[in-house]
């Protein structure tokens, strides 16, 4: 028998209606549409409306990701959602999505790798798939970054924004070489206090607010983004080269460009969405190339390239034969 594959279906997102541009900002904090421009490529990101949670968000990406595979609720039987910012402690963000789409089966469950989660999560589905546990998988990240900014700190709350994006992932032994060729996973907790949220459950028994030095993660970025990449290269025998579309994490557009540069991607290769959803966390994947399939760059067949990295410090990458 031919070896199982996580073929890609569909994807979808979904954004709130609400857009805040750096103008807007520039009237909250002292910053400046320039300033926010030059250092992070960002022009506007969206946000939640009053009431509007992550599940709601995640909700429309899944419905959308359906959708476009053609596929019904009922063949779902995984859901993994990556968030940093569910509705509640628990239960998982991802059964109310479950519910949401009536599917009673199977298993949901949300994973935590803050802005890596879409890679870490669809590592997890692909290994499920691969191991024949499941069939049809739901890859969801889902946030609402926008709840736990603080509002007066000018050096973060203007990176960030609220969305979702999902992939239907499926288990296949005849798509020939379509799927997720490989995932690179990567974790190093001594730098967990460079990026972090200052409450918690178990230690402040509040939610807390976003706090980062954005310098440092900055300067660990590229480095880190580009040896895992080297990792999926290593293993899977392509290079730069044979990429089609590189799909990477959203956050600011200088480790973007710095990053296919250092690789050797060409600019014309490069999916960016960051300059009008911000940094969306673990959504920014999933956004980025629902984006990029609707406008029908990202084709069956392509050798699509995605890298995130984030706090714990957490990063990863996947190579994916759309
Ligand atoms: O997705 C998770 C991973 N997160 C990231 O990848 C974020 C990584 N970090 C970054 O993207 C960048 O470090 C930032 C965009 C956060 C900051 O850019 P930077 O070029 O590293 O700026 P900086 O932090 O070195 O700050 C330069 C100056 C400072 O002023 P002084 O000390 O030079 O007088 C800041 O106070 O810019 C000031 N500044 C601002 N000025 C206007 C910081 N935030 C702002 C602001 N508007 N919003």
């Amino acid at each position: 028998m031919s070896k199982i594959r996580s073929v890609v279906r569909g994807v979808g997102g979904y954004l709130p209606a609400h857009t805040l541009t750096n103008a807007d900002l520039a009237k909250k904090v002292d910053t400046s549409d320039e300033w926010i421009v030059q250092r992070t490529g960002i022009r506007e990101r969206h946000i939640a409306a009053d009431g509007e949670k992550t599940s709601d968000l995640g909700l429309a990406a899944a419905r959308a990701a359906l959708k476009n595979a053609g596929i019904g609720a009922d063949a779902i039987d995984l859901i993994v959602l990556a968030t940093s910012t569910p509705d509640q402690t628990f239960p998982a963000t991802a059964v109310t999505i479950q519910d949401g789409l009536g599917i009673t089966r199977g298993a949901a469950f949300d994973m935590q790798a803050v802005c890596s989660g879409f890679v870490f999560a669809l590592a997890t589905a692909d290994q499920f798939l691969r191991s024949g546990d499941f069939k049809c998988a739901l890859v969801i990240g889902a946030e609402t970054f926008s709840r736990i900014l603080d509002w007066s700190d000018r050096g973060t709350c203007v990176l960030f924004g609220d969305g979702a994006g999902a992939v239907v992932l499926e288990a296949s032994s005849d798509s020939g070489e379509r799927g997720v060729l490989t995932t690179k996973l990567r974790s190093d907790g001594r730098h967990r206090a460079k990026l972090y949220v200052d409450g918690g459950p178990s230690s402040t028994g509040t939610v807390g607010h976003l706090r980062m030095e954005g310098r440092e993660v900055f300067r660990h970025a590229i480095g880190m983004i580009t040896d895992v990449i080297e990792d999926a290269f290593a293993v899977t025998g392509y290079n730069a080269s044979d990429v089609d579309w590189f799909v990477p994490h959203q956050a600011n557009k200088r480790i973007i460009d710095g990053s296919a540069h250092k690789l050797g991607i060409a600019a014309e290769k490069i999916v960016t969405t960051v300059d009008r959803h911000g940094n969306t966390s673990a959504a920014s994947i999933p956004l980025a190339l629902s984006v990029a399939s609707e406008d029908g760059r990202i084709k069956k067949g392509d050798l699509v390239l995605l890298e995130a990295m984030g706090g714990g410090f957490t990063w990863g990458s996947a190579l994916i034969r759309w």
